[in-house]
């Protein structure tokens, strides 16, 4: 292992720099040359890399979004463009790739390994979706989770002094773990998550519940799930059937942006020191990831097409919380 490539893919995530830097600084110490693979897959297919040393990662850790850029492509996911990548990587004479992003960027990488094994792939989780299988948290989970945490203690406020419900949005696609995190945080009334189904009767009677013992005011996290916006349709259904004021919050991006949190920042740099020392192991084909405390090595296949749970203690306490 001589010269590696560092590429992030799919949302950006806060933490990734942080990730990045520390995976410069471990391949440097390790006499390792190290390429920054621009703007994710569409980079890697195009052959976009610059040469990354000390002083292009410095002053990077407090820093959001990604200093590589990323893309969601979606000629990777065709078999030429696959073909071309390898090409690529076979040009620029890399001997492994860590690749820092989702379930898109792992489900690409596999498909990548199982037809050309061009190089070693190490995948390192990056998603404030936190929806991968094989590590407890993705990088950018916690910075988004504090981040709908601030804008439902803000939202409180307001709900509060006028006596409204407000639906809040959150991020996520089809998994729940920002809503139920950052609604147990917040102190939601009610919780909607992809992986139950929406009941418009027991929301409804849960926050009358909430008002016959004093409540004025109620906050309903929603998931977006597959289809965001949905907040809105709950919101009129739910206004309706109580006959309250209601008001919708969609968080959206705000959620993907800002300075990564401390956690954040240390879990990119253990995962990016782990996924250099991953490649000089001689490892391939899987994802570095950290459960219960520990460095977990995860086979690519698997962080995409397995269903991460969520977490059974944090959905059976979430209803003792909300009355
Ligand atoms: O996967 C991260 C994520 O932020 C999801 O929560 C969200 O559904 C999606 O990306 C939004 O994607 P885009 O930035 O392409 O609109």
């Amino acid at each position: 292992m001589k010269r590696i490539g560092i590429l992030t893919s799919g949302g950006d995530a806060p933490g990734m720099n942080a990730c990045i830097r520390a995976a410069v600084r471990t391949a440097l110490a390790h006499n390792l040359s190290v390429f920054g693979i621009r703007r994710g897959y569409t980079g890697l297919i195009d052959g976009d890399a610059v040469p990354l040393d000390r002083t292009a990662i410095r002053n990077t850790i407090h820093l959001g979004g990604t200093i590589l850029e990323t893309s969601r492509n979606s000629e990777f996911y065709t078999k030429d463009g696959r073909l071309k990548a390898a090409a690529s990587i076979e040009k620029m004479g890399l001997d492994g790739i860590i690749l820092i992003g989702g379930e898109g960027t792992f489900h690409g990488a596999s498909l990548l390994a199982a037809e050309t094994d061009p190089a070693a792939l190490i995948g390192v989780p990056g998603s404030i979706d936190n929806d991968i299988y094989g590590t407890d948290y993705c990088i950018g989970f916690d910075t988004a989770a504090n981040c709908a945490v601030e804008a439902i203690d803000r939202i409180r406020d307001t709900a509060r002094s006028h006596e409204r419900i407000f639906f809040i949005e959150v991020m996520g696609r089809t998994a729940g773990f920002l809503a139920l995190e950052s609604g147990i945080a917040g102190g939601a009334e009610e919780l909607v998550i992809p992986e139950e189904e929406v009941s418009i009767d027991r929301i409804s009677e849960r926050i009358r519940r909430g008002f016959t013992i004093g409540k004025k005011s109620a906050i309903v996290v929603v998931a977006e799930g597959k289809t965001p916006g949905i907040s809105f349709e709950i919101a009129r259904q739910i206004g309706e059937r109580l006959n309250f004021d209601t008001r919708v919050v969609v968080l959206g991006h705000l959620q993907r942006g800002g300075p990564p949190t401390l956690r954040d920042r240390v879990l990119g740099s253990l995962l990016g020191v782990a996924a250099v020392e991953a490649l000089l192991e001689g490892r391939s084909g899987c994802m570095v990831g950290e459960i219960g405390g520990d460095l977990a090595y995860t086979p690519l296949e698997e962080t995409w097409q397995r269903k991460k749970p969520l977490d059974e203690d944090l959905w059976r306490i979430f209803p003792f919380l909300s009355e």
